[in-house]
């Protein structure tokens, strides 16, 4: 080793451990080099018929005593419009394979009932459909992401669905959405060509999903002005076979290619462990397997550059989240799951690492908007309460279209699963001229001082705010739906052109500084 490496070596021990020591932290954002835009899409939503996600969480129907406008929930819509909510996949997961569009188009008290086989046997009405659904992202003010049944639908009936919601024109099925009460077409940019056929989207090996999709996407056609972004059905978490032979295959026909990676324990009923009821030992695992959720993307994004080096194709990462056993009392297979701060931190580490990769990930959706999973909104008859997440996605909407800058960081580390993890997790952007910082110190027991460095840049004026509790396990309620809440955070002072951050142990802050 070269004598001025060696020094540099020593050097970084020292400062880690100086750090370790003080329990201090230094930060430096580099805005000289900045990168690409972060697309405002990894803030994107997923809303399935699952459990009481759409009907009690979304949707309670005009006719309900809960406060609602032409059918969905006011307390919700008012809640997720503070989000801005760049898209919503709808109408599955799994339940996108078995869901016939033709079903849930028309009068209501004509439509057929079916049995959602995958989430609980409940009978679905089709009382929330196409109709539904695409009047909702009008009002939400965000672009549908439709996923496609290929599991056990046709090919007539998928392309029959683009036709209804996008041509303008004299055809069949224009004129039949006219027929049931909406002259002009809709725009669906996102279209997804099946969910999961690994599993229960038709358990296909990848060169026969890659076969299937080239046909159902030929017939998958853009009508007049609407273009449609064709994403192919993606691997599950550390499945890289799907997504070599899927990019080699059909890399040629697809905009967006998905992925899957949910932060669970262990599959199977009952062994994902208590949303609420956890150790420090269990916070800490899902700290680390939540982190691991880059290691994976770049190994799908170096199968990727390997056969689009121009980075045409995006991946998708069109579900994400925490995975818990259901809270007692749930109906089997409905997912419903608390939220506490461990998910918040869950949230803001993830949306950190795809920050870091914006000529890639061009989408990601967190499942689901409610009542199912990782959820914004818990309902419970006409009470809401916002989740720990909920707050998350709040205050980093500033990062939605903002540009990522390259950050360092020293701070000290803990082992979690074999891994150095730091105990900052720092993410940084700048739009119209003003730079957005996240800091989340992930230690349960110690703050941290950290100060932080923008070279070339006089820091003039700070405003932040800070989502912590007293436990990690603290959540919101409908009894008590304010106990976590973001406040506005004092602790960052400028002296001499240089940021201090006082962070407290186990909390998240979000920084704008001009
Ligand atoms: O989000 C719940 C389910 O998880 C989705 O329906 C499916 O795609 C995934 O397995």
């Amino acid at each position: 080793m070269k004598k001025s490496s060696l020094i540099i070596v020593i050097f970084s021990i020292l400062n880690v451990s100086l750090y370790a020591q003080e329990n201090t932290g230094k930060v430096t954002i580099y805005t000289d080099r900045s990168g690409n835009k972060i697309s405002k899409h990894i803030y994107g939503h997923f809303a399935e018929h699952l459990g009481t996600c759409i009907y009690g969480g979304l949707w309670v129907g005009e006719n309900s005593s809960i406060p609602n406008e032409k059918g969905y929930r006011k307390d919700v819509l008012n809640a997720l419009k503070r989000l801005d909510i760049p898209n919503l996949r709808w109408p599955g997961g799994c339940f996108a394979d078995e869901y016939h569009w033709m079903d849930g188009v028309g009068p209501k008290e004509d439509r057929p009932k079916m049995v959602n086989n995958n989430w609980g046997g409940t009978i679905e009405d089709n009382s929330f459909g196409t109709h539904e659904f695409l009047n909702l992202c009008e009002i939400l003010g965000c672009e549908p992401y439709i996923s496609g049944n290929v599991g056990s639908g046709s090919v007539e009936e998928m392309a029959k669905w683009v036709e209804y919601m996008t041509s303008d024109g004299d055809s069949p099925m224009a004129n039949l959405r006219r027929k049931n009460g909406r002259e002009k077409a809709w725009k669906v940019k996102y279209f997804g060509v099946g969910n999961e056929s690994w599993g229960c989207g038709g358990n296909m090996r990848p060169e026969y999903y890659s076969d299937l999709y080239r046909r159902y996407a030929t017939y998958c056609r853009n009508y007049d002005n609407n273009q449609l972004f064709k994403i192919a059905s993606g691997a599950s978490d550390y499945d890289y076979n799907w997504t070599e032979v899927l990019m080699k295959n059909i890399g040629g026909q697809m905009n967006g290619l998905s992925v899957h990676y949910y932060t669970v324990k262990e599959w199977g009923d009952g062994k994902k462990g208590s949303a609420t009821q956890f150790s420090d030992n269990d916070y800490y695992w899902t700290m680390g397997k939540a982190l691991e959720i880059e290691e994976v993307l770049q190994k799908h994004m170096s199968i990727m550059d390997k056969y689009d080096q121009d980075k045409r194709i995006g991946l998708m990462v069109d579900e994400w989240g925490t995975w818990f056993n259901e809270e007692p009392g749930t109906i089997k297979g409905h997912l419903y799951q608390q939220n506490t701060m461990r998910d918040a931190f869950v949230a803001a580490l993830t949306l950190n690492v795809f920050h870091k990769y914006p000529n890639r990930i061009q989408m990601a959706n967190i499942a689901q908007i409610a009542n199912v999973l990782q959820s914004m909104v818990l309902t419970k008859d006409d009470k809401m309460a916002l989740t720990p997440t909920y707050h998350i996605f709040e205050m980093y909407k500033v990062f939605q279209d903002a540009v990522y800058l390259p950050i360092d960081i020293v701070t000290d580390r803990k082992e979690i699963r074999g891994r150095q993890i730091d105990m900052v997790n720092i993410s940084a952007a700048k739009k119209n001229d003003i730079v957005y910082i996240a800091l989340a110190n992930i230690d349960l027991e110690n703050g941290r001082n950290i100060q932080l460095n923008i070279p070339q840049t006089k820091i003039n004026k700070v405003d932040g705010r800070i989502l912590t509790s007293g436990k990690i396990t603290d959540h919101n309620t409908f009894e008590n739906p304010d106990l976590i809440n973001p406040q506005a955070f004092n602790d960052a002072k400028i002296t001499n052109g240089k940021l201090k951050i006082k962070l407290p142990a186990k909390s998240i802050v979000v920084l704008e500084i001009k």
